[in-house]
C-alpha cells in the first residue's frame, strides 16, 4: 500500500521564491485585466496564484465600479472572496459562467493541465466546464511541452473513501506507475477533500493521450474526477520572474 504526501517542486532559494511569486501575479493581473468585464459571473479557481487574481478584482471593484458575481471553486476560494468582499455566487443560482479563472500544476503544449496540487480539481472542473472561457494563470515554470516535466507529484484522482484501495490497484494495473493515497499534514491519515472524499496521487511513468486517458479513468467505478484538464483551457498566462507575461 502506498501512502505519499505532497513536495516542492526541486529545491528553491529566497530569491526564485519572489521571482516565482512576481510571475504569479503578474500572470493572474494580466488575466483579469484582459478577460474580466462588468455584468459577469466569474469562476474563482484555488490555490495561490489565483490569490492576485481575486486581489485585481477587488481593486477594479473600488477603481471601476466593476460589477460581478464570483462562483468559487473550494472553500478557500469562498474565503477569499468574501475577505476581499466580492459578491458571492453559487452553481445553482448562476449555473453558466462567462469566465472561469484558476491557477495549475503544469501545463504542455497542448494546454492540456494538472491541477489539483491543493485538492480542489473536483469543484474546480465543474466551474470551468460550465463558464464561456476557462484562463489559466500560472509562473513560467509550469510551461512545459509534456506533463510530468518539472512537477513530480502526478495527477491527483478525487476517489470515494471506500473505493480508494481498488481504484488504487486498478490504476497501476491498467495504466502501470505508482498511485498513492495523498496523506493530510504531519501525516494524520488521508486527506480529506471539500467534498469528504480520498485523493489518489497517480504518478504516471509515461506520457500519452491524455484525453483517451482521462476519459478511461472516469469509468472507473469509485472515481470522482481527475486532475487532468483536456481541451478545458482557452488561453494560458504565463508569469515570468521579471514581471512579463507570455500568453498562449
Ligand atoms: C488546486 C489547484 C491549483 O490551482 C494548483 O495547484 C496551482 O496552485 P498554485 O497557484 O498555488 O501554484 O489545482 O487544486
Amino acid at each position: 500500500v502506498t501512502f505519499c504526501s505532497i513536495h516542492n517542486v526541486g529545491s528553491t532559494n529566497l530569491r526564485q521564491m519572489d521571482g516565482i511569486e512576481a510571475g504569479k501575479k503578474a500572470a493572474a493581473i494580466t488575466a483579469v485585466n484582459n478577460h474580466v468585464k462588468t455584468n459577469q459571473v466569474v469562476g474563482i479557481g484555488s490555490g495561490t496564484t489565483i490569490i492576485s487574481a481575486v486581489q485585481r478584482l477587488a481593486e477594479r471593484v473600488k477603481e471601476e465600479g466593476l460589477k460581478v458575481i464570483c462562483i468559487p471553486t473550494s472553500y478557500q476560494a469562498r474565503q477569499l472572496i468574501l475577505e476581499n468582499k466580492l459578491t458571492l455566487g453559487e452553481l445553482e443560482i448562476n449555473p453558466e459562467l462567462d469566465v472561469a479563472i484558476d491557477g495549475a500544476d503544469e501545463i504542455d503544449a497542448d494546454l492540456t493541465c494538472i491541477k489539483g496540487g491543493g485538492g480542489c480539481q473536483t469543484q474546480e472542473k465543474i466551474v470551468a466546464a460550465n463558464a464561456k472561457e476557462f484562463i489559466v494563470i500560472a509562473d513560467s515554470r509550469k510551461d512545459v511541452q509534456v506533463l510530468g516535466t518539472n512537477w513530480k507529484n502526478g495527477i491527483p484522482i478525487e476517489v470515494i473513501p471506500m473505493a480508494w484501495r481498488p481504484v488504487q490497484v486498478q490504476i497501476e494495473k491498467r495504466f502501470g506507475g505508482k498511485a498513492c493515497l495523498r496523506m493530510a499534514q504531519r501525516k494524520m491519515g488521508p486527506l480529506v477533500t471539500d467534498n469528504g472524499n480520498f485523493i489518489l496521487d497517480w504518478k504516471f511513468d509515461k506520457t500519452d493521450d491524455w484525453w483517451k486517458i482521462n476519459t478511461e479513468l472516469k469509468l472507473i467505478p469509485g472515481i470522482v474526477e481527475t486532475g487532468l484538464f483536456v481541451k478545458m483551457a482557452r488561453v494560458a498566462y504565463f508569469g515570468t520572474p521579471e514581471g512579463t507575461v507570455d500568453i498562449r
